[in-house]
């Protein structure tokens, strides 16, 4: 059992499968920025679900017109998705994709994005992706620029569509290219956090990665600071 918590004392218990990504404060400031900012209920698509903490947390907050959509490349995360919506009493419509491909006939008010977003390289050396999978490339974009190309035609107009860019990644590019692509887009939440202790040890290598620009972070007495920031793509 696993309990995710948000700082406004909201909490969630989950079945949480060996097998697949633990929630982490992304997925928090994620939830947080969209109950912040979205007060009825909407058609939501929770697009790499994992155990499904984003999507049935909106659900807690009644932001999801049931029944949910969610999907996921691991056949185990959409599972345990499917687990933990039985657990809440949440109808479902789940299932495998890479990224948005399984979804062709529909469309959503709302896609929430929490697909694999950090350096290939970091993640590596991360514990986060022992059981996760990250072929985002070099500098974290490969999966953002793929969904950049296609969210339009799986928005229901008017609707949105959420996603962080973390700053192990390279957040220039992703925010210049999301600006390419999108006419009406703003930042709507930061969530400032240390690097995880286990990853201090590889802190040359993410300096070299930083010179490169392929993540970005800062250095504060001692500790290194990153950071994750959700952006809000409205479509009319
Ligand atoms: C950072 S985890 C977030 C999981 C979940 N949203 C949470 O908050 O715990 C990223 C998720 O994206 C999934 N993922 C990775 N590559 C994907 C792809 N190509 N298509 C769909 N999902 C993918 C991973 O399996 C993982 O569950």
């Amino acid at each position: 059992m696993y309990t995710f918590k948000l700082d406004n004392g909201f909490s969630i218990d989950l079945e949480k499968n060996d097998k697949v990504f633990t929630p982490t404060g992304t997925s928090k400031v994620l939830v947080e920025a969209i109950i912040e900012n979205v007060k009825d209920k909407k058609k939501i698509l929770d697009l790499g679900c994992g155990c499904g903490a984003i999507g049935l947390s909106l659900f807690k907050n009644n932001i999801v017109k049931e029944p949910i959509y969610a999907s996921d490349v691991s056949e185990e995360a959409v599972n345990n998705f499917i687990t933990n919506s039985e657990k809440h009493k949440c109808k479902y419509i789940a299932k495998q994709s890479h990224l948005l491909n399984e979804w062709n006939e529909n469309q959503f008010e709302m896609i929430v994005c929490d697909v694999s977003a950090i350096s290939e390289e970091v993640a590596k050396f991360s514990n986060w992706f022992d059981v996760t999978s990250c072929k985002t490339g070099v500098d974290g974009s490969d999966l953002m620029k793929e969904i950049f190309e296609n969210v339009e035609k799986y928005i229901k107009k008017p609707g949105h569509f959420y996603f962080p860019i973390i700053s192990l990644s390279n957040v220039d590019f992703i925010k210049e290219y999301s600006l390419s692509k999108f006419k009406k887009i703003k930042k709507i939440k930061r969530f400032n956090w240390p690097l995880p202790e286990e990853m201090m040890k590889h802190l040359e290598a993410l300096k070299k990665l930083r010179e490169k620009k392929f993540v970005d972070f800062k250095e504060v007495l001692g500790m290194v600071i990153c950071y994750t920031d959700v952006y809000e793509v409205s479509f009319e």
